[in-house]
């Protein structure tokens, strides 16, 4: 049997779905197969099609009727042939051609165009790499060659049992190592067995939804809180509550007065998100004894506690939970780049069968390829070294915003918290309007979350959230110096 030739694109099969009893030659349904295709946009300037010979073959039909649909299509324009490149839809087809009517089933009902000069789809922008992005580590400090030879080495090495279907819970190695760093570096109480990979923070919570939560019941936010995990969690199917936080963190005293419907509560206790209160330990304490005698769930949202610049960390709230009902929430998009998208869970072993079993119905398990050089960057030593080198450079683009801040815009700024993680916290004074400000700063180069944002409540502070992972000290002050224009400038026109 001749060796069957491989199409040099996808195979054109749906478009010329070929009827011998029909009575309209072979190929004249070819050729009108092709013209619909071209008309309604299926298939565009400038793309490849198959070679006659590969076409006949994917048909079943001789190639005879293949060349003559060709040789219409390429005399009326439709196609076009490259010498030793093969045939190609017209780069420009002739207008006439496009004023005749679309063939019924095509055009632009469906959302497809007419024609494929359809521009790609824009990137979304979210704030891209501009000073002052919240939750952007320091990329230019992440030790790329290293990481690139760990990739590498495991692309190379990759086993056919590595590129098959893998375990839900994760690759053993990077568990293990996981459990290890969190239990020293963050005294969490776990073992390697209640360790579960997952695509990042939101997925976690998306996951603790569609474990704990039935239809009804609620869950208790923090207000202030990140948006972020709320859309996650309502996107999981909770009805949200918010609590107040103060200094101290959330409000547990308010949390106490809410139903008996609300099942969880969902917490950034390290490092309350946005406005950077570290939870005392009595309210950790109450917080933990009411999830017990509630018999409710804490969700520890622990994003980016390894950085802290006033006094020492205290440890996850999961460590001083003796009766297993905190499901803490970790990620690497802080410590390494949030491109990786690698978080887990650690999961109270009661739960860990309904877990692995919500993991495997969300997305089956996270790409192996990563989790093997991740694995490896733990254990050869270097997250170790990285984490310990970032806190160096992250002091430094600390200290260089909040001296920049206390030169330009002392007057129009408070600063609220800045004692840890990425980010620094602060009140707009004198009646500014945070979204305003926010978008006056992207007109000159300035990204920020405003403070109002996340609310959820109309009750809504005004202010900006500031990150300084992300740029260089230089670019730090630079851009406070912007900031204090842009201030200073709204201030006028309020
Ligand atoms: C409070 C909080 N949790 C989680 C995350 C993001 O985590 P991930 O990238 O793992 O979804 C962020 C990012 O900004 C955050 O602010």
């Amino acid at each position: 049997m001749p060796a069957m030739k491989i199409a040099a694109g996808p195979p054109l099969l749906p478009h010329l779905p070929i009827d011998r009893s029909s009575g309209i030659p072979i190929h004249r349904q070819i050729y009108e197969g092709f013209r619909r295709a071209i008309l309604s946009g299926l298939l565009r300037p400038a793309q490849r099609v198959p070679s006659t010979r590969t076409l006949a073959l994917e048909l079943e039909v001789s190639r005879l009727p293949v060349l003559t649909a060709y040789d219409q299509l390429l005399h009326e324009g439709y196609l076009q042939g490259r010498v030793g490149s093969g045939t190609y839809v017209s780069a420009a087809l002739p207008d006439d051609l496009l004023r005749s009517p679309p063939p019924p089933g095509a055009g632009t009902r469906s959302g497809v165009p007419r024609r494929g000069t359809r521009p790609p789809p824009r990137a979304r922008e979210e704030g891209g790499l501009r000073p002052f992005r919240v939750s952007l580590p320091a990329l230019d400090q992440f030790p790329h060659a290293v990481w690139a030879r760990l990739i590498a080495r495991h692309a190379h090495g990759l086993t056919h049992a590595q590129m098959a279907y893998g375990d839900p819970a994760g690759l053993v190695p990077l568990r293990l190592a996981i459990a290890e760093h969190l239990r020293t570096a963050r005294a969490v109480r776990c073992e390697a067995e209640q360790v579960l990979i997952v695509s990042g923070s939101q997925a976690a919570l998306r996951l603790a939804s569609a474990v704990l939560l039935a239809r009804g019941d609620r869950v208790a936010v923090e207000e202030p809180g990140y948006p972020g995990g709320r859309a996650a969690l309502r996107a999981g199917g909770a009805e949200l509550v918010s609590v107040p936080v103060d200094d101290e963190g959330l409000d547990v005293a308010a949390l106490r007065m809410l139903g008996a419907r609300v099942r969880a509560a969902y917490v950034t206790p390290s490092h309350q998100y946005p406005l950077g209160a570290s939870m005392s330990v009595a309210r950790r304490l109450a917080l933990l004894d009411w999830a017990f005698r509630r018999g409710a769930w804490l969700l520890e949202d622990d994003y980016d506690s390894e950085y802290r610049y006033v006094s020492r960390p205290l440890g996850a709230l999961q460590g001083m939970d003796a009766h297993e009902r905190v499901i803490y929430i970790g990620t690497f998009s802080k410590v390494l780049f949030p491109a990786i998208r690698v978080g887990y869970v650690v999961v109270p072993p009661s739960l860990w069968e309904r877990f692995i079993e919500a993991r495997e119905s969300l997305d089956l398990f996270s790409p192996t390829l990563y989790q093997l050089a991740l694995a490896e960057f733990v254990r050869e030593g270097h997250f170790a070294r990285h984490l310990r080198r970032m806190r160096g450079v992250y002091l430094g683009r600390r200290e260089a915003l909040l001296t920049g801040l206390a030169r330009h815009c002392r007057d129009d700024l408070t600063i609220h918290n800045a004692d840890a993680g990425l980010h620094v916290a602060m009140r707009l004074s004198g009646g500014l309007r945070d979204v305003a400000v926010v978008r006056r700063m992207a007109a000159r180069g300035l990204t920020a979350t405003a403070l109002s944002t996340c609310y959820a409540g109309t009750t809504r502070r005004n202010g900006l959230l500031l990150g300084f992972g992300g740029s260089t000290e230089r670019r730090l002050l630079e851009a406070t110096g912007i900031l204090g224009d842009v201030l200073r400038d709204s201030a006028s026109r309020s």
